[in-house]
Formats: C-alpha cells, sequence, structure tokens
C-alpha cells in the first residue's frame, strides 16, 4: 500500500513492547502556556507538550506581550507581570479549543479589544458557554453565531457564582481565569467533577484556591508568580499506547514520568475492569500533579467488555474515541453513552468513529449521545477517513494493529495536534 504525505499505513501487529516516556501533557502544557504569559517574572518549563495545540497558546501569550523562547520540550516565557498588550491582529488559536476557551477567561480582565480566530474546525466550535459566564462576569464578548472568531473587551470584572450546564474543564477554568482579576469571589460548581489542572496550575502560579467536594472558588484580584516545572507525560496520549498493548496477550509496555492525576486516570480503571493488568510504581507529586511509572499487559484470555456512561463518560471525554476503536476486539463490546459532547469536539467523533468502524467492516449502532459496538469481532484493514481530528487517526491506527490486512489513515499528519511522535513511536513499540 502507498501512503502520501499526509497518510500512513498501519501494518498489523504480533505483539506490543517497550518502554516509552511521552511528551508533556497538552491540558498542562496549555495552562502554564497562558498563566506563565501573564505571570510576573519567568517561567521555565520542560517536557512542554510538542502539540501544535499548545504552540498555539505559547504563540498567543507572545502576540500578547509575553518573551517566549522555546528549544524543543523546553520553553521559557516572560511574562507580562498582570497586563496584556491588545495586538493588531487577531490571534490565532488554530485547532485548539482550549487556547481559545481558556485565554477568553485571562482577556475577560484585560483592558482593551481583543479578537480570537481558529481554523475551519474551531470555527465550527461552540462558544456560547465561556461568552455567557463572561460576560456575566462583566466582560463584552461577541461571537458569530455561537461560534468564533470571538471579539472580547475586557476591563473590570467582577466575581461570579456559576454553575456549569455542561461539564467542561475549558469553562471552569476559563471563569477561573476572570476570576483571579475580578472584584470579588468567584465560584464554579460542577455536577461532575472535571479535570481541576486548572485549579492545581493557579495554586502553582501563587494563587489561594478554595475548593469543596463540587465547587472551586477563587477570590480576586491575586497576582500570579512565575514557576518551573516539569510537565507530566501526557496520559491521553498514553491511551493509545495503553489500549494497544491491552489488545495482545504477552504485551509489556511501561510508561515513565507518566500524568496520573485521579481526573485523568479513569482509563486505567477502565482497562483494569475489561482485565489489563495495569500498575503502578513511584508516585510522586509535583506542582500539585502526581506523576508515575505505569506499566500495562494485557490478559490472556482477551479484554471482556463494559458499559460506559454518566459521569465516567465525562471523564473519558478524550479516551472514548479509542476505546470505540478497539470495543470490536473485546468479548462483549463497549457501550459508550452520555456523551454528546462528542459531537462537538474537533470532529463529531461519535459518527467518525462509528463511519470508520464500518469501514473496517465492525457492526455499531450510532446513538445521540453515544456508539454500541459489539464485540467478538473481526475486523479488516480499510481506508480510514479522520477528518482532520487527531484523537481519530490515533484511534484507528491502535484499530488497524488487529486488523486483517494493511490499513491507511488518511489525514494522519492531523496527530501531531496533540501528539507529532505518535507513528514513530507506535513503530517502536509494536512487534511484527
Ligand atoms: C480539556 C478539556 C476537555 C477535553 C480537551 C481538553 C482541558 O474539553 O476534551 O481535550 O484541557 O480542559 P471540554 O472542556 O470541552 O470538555
Amino acid at each position: 500500500m502507498q501512503a502520501t504525505a499526509t497518510e500512513r499505513v498501519i501494518v498489523p501487529a504480533r505483539n506490543i513492547e517497550g518502554s516509552l516516556r511521552l511528551p508533556g501533557d497538552k491540558s498542562i502544557s496549555h495552562r502554564y502556556a497562558l498563566l506563565g504569559g501573564m505571570a510576573e517574572g519567568t517561567t521555565k518549563l520542560t517536557n512542554f507538550s510538542t502539540g501544535a495545540d499548545c504552540a498555539s497558546s505559547l504563540g498567543c501569550v507572545e502576540a500578547l506581550g509575553a518573551r517566549v523562547t522555546r528549544n524543543g520540550s523546553a520553553v521559557e516565557i516572560v511574562g507580562v507581570g498582570g497586563h496584556f498588550t491588545a495586538p493588531t491582529e487577531p490571534l490565532d488559536c488554530g485547532n485548539s479549543g482550549s487556547t481559545m476557551r481558556m485565554l477568553a477567561g485571562l482577556l475577560a480582565g484585560q483592558r482593551g479589544t481583543f479578537t480570537l480566530v481558529g481554523d475551519a474546525s474551531l470555527s465550527r466550535r461552540p462558544m456560547e458557554r465561556v461568552r455567557k459566564p463572561l460576560m456575566q462576569m462583566g466582560a463584552h464578548v461577541e461571537l458569530t453565531e455561537g461560534h468564533a472568531p470571538m471579539t472580547i473587551r475586557g476591563g473590570s470584572v467582577a466575581g461570579l457564582d456559576y454553575a456549569t450546564p455542561v461539564p467542561s474543564a475549558q469553562v471552569k477554568t476559563a471563569v477561573l481565569f476572570a476570576g483571579i482579576q475580578a472584584q470579588g469571589t468567584t465560584t464554579v460548581h460542577e455536577s461532575v467533577r472535571t479535570r481541576d489542572h486548572g485549579e492545581l496550575a493557579l495554586r502553582a502560579f501563587g494563587v489561594s484556591v478554595e475548593r469543596s467536594r463540587d465547587s472551586v472558588s477563587v477570590k480576586g484580584p491575586q497576582t500570579l508568580r512565575a514557576i518551573e516545572a516539569e510537565v507530566p507525560g501526557d496520559i491521553s496520549s498514553a491511551a493509545f499506547f495503553l489500549c494497544a498493548a491491552a489488545l495482545f496477550p504477552g504485551s509489556n509496555l511501561i510508561f515513565d514520568a507518566l500524568g496520573l492525576n485521579p481526573t485523568r486516570a479513569t482509563l486505567l480503571d477502565v482497562l483494569t475492569a475489561l482485565g489489563a493488568h495495569i500498575g503502578v510504581l513511584n508516585l510522586e507529586e509535583k506542582n500539585g500533579e502526581l506523576v508515575g511509572t505505569v506499566q500495562v499487559n494485557a490478559p490472556q484470555g482477551g479484554l471482556s467488555g463494559t458499559t460506559i456512561s454518566g459521569a465516567l463518560s465525562a471523564q473519558l471525554i478524550d479516551e472514548l474515541p479509542v476505546l470505540a476503536a478497539i470495543g470490536p476486539y473485546t468479548q462483549s463490546g463497549i457501550r459508550i453513552r452520555d456523551a454528546k459532547e462528542l459531537r462537538v469536539k474537533e470532529s463529531d467523533r461519535i459518527a467518525l468513529v462509528a463511519a470508520n468502524l464500518r469501514a473496517m467492516g465492525a457492526e455499531v449502532e450510532e446513538f445521540e449521545d453515544g456508539l454500541d459496538v459489539r464485540g467478538g469481532q473481526t475486523l479488516h484493514g480499510a481506508e480510514i477517513n479522520s477528518g482532520g481530528d487527531h484523537r481519530i487517526a490515533m484511534a484507528f491506527s491502535v484499530a488497524a494493529l488487529r486488523a486483517q490486512g494493511e490499513t491507511l489513515i488518511r489525514g494522519a499528519e492531523s496527530a501531531a495536534i496533540s501528539f507529532p511522535e505518535f507513528f514513530d513511536l507506535l513503530e517502536r513499540v509494536a512487534v511484527r
């Protein structure tokens, strides 16, 4: 099979073996980049995410007056000390919803007019969810039919008590980022506890943050102080390899310095429930984030099956495409519900997962908020349409490892949005 520069051929594997140290977590890298840009002093980061998304966050803070120097995964940011300068050009958030939504929170408290733009995919994604709370805090935010371009006229903002209607760590973080510049207390209540990197990053930058079981508060105004930090390995990138290793009896894969924040590590529980053997060693805390070594071995008799719904779906939102993609190889299948947010990610991930599973010969039923992927199926190699979505390209590269025949991943270059090293590392650990 021949591949062009934007395609990748995946040859089936016999096993997965090796040890990996992954680039820094995307969610944490974004937050450190944005807060580092605003802070007083020089933030020094190592193992910063190598993905294009986090480069968008760095590009934006640079355009707002921070000084950024980068040497591979080492990044230094001389922050603006609390006051951004409004640029003449729009701020380009690329493909990154995290950049646009969380930066909007910081800009809400800044004097000036700021326009945020993104690529075609980002320009289709819902932004009303950040506009609403930021307007309530006193910022002026304009959208185009609920989407980017977003224009923010920021300035003095007031504290807000806000219950997020959709579980979203990006929205929670945006409100808290505005809250540190507001007069008074800002509280975000969540019905489902989403990833807490925003809270932990604020604390690392010297902000006092109060937490209860279902809410988080900051009292403004507070200043940010630069940090020195090593970003933990990205567990959502590890997910593709964890799932791949879980498919091959006899596999053995080890990850060093992997981020294991409990609000992100639910996949390890799901894989354990499916029968995989997961070991965690050398657990340490760095800037409030847990980091450790993880070992995965597949069960001899294959993976069982499971239903993912309710709060679990929100916690596993970035891992659901790969879990669905390995569903046919489980005994009783993977059922996913309460995940309609998947439809408004970088692509409609429910529709694309269903279409690509079918292209590989699987039976799958699609629902508005999820999928039923029957277990005990044999897949054949196929042409996969990633829709330019990094997680679809990587999820189906994993499914392809156990298929009969070769698979062509179209739009494979999109992996670089979060994980440029993905295909090279896959080749390193795949035993043929
Ligand atoms: C993220 C939160 C999630 C996730 C995204 C990163 C974050 O998005 O899907 O990849 O870093 O806060 P939502 O906040 O839209 O759920």
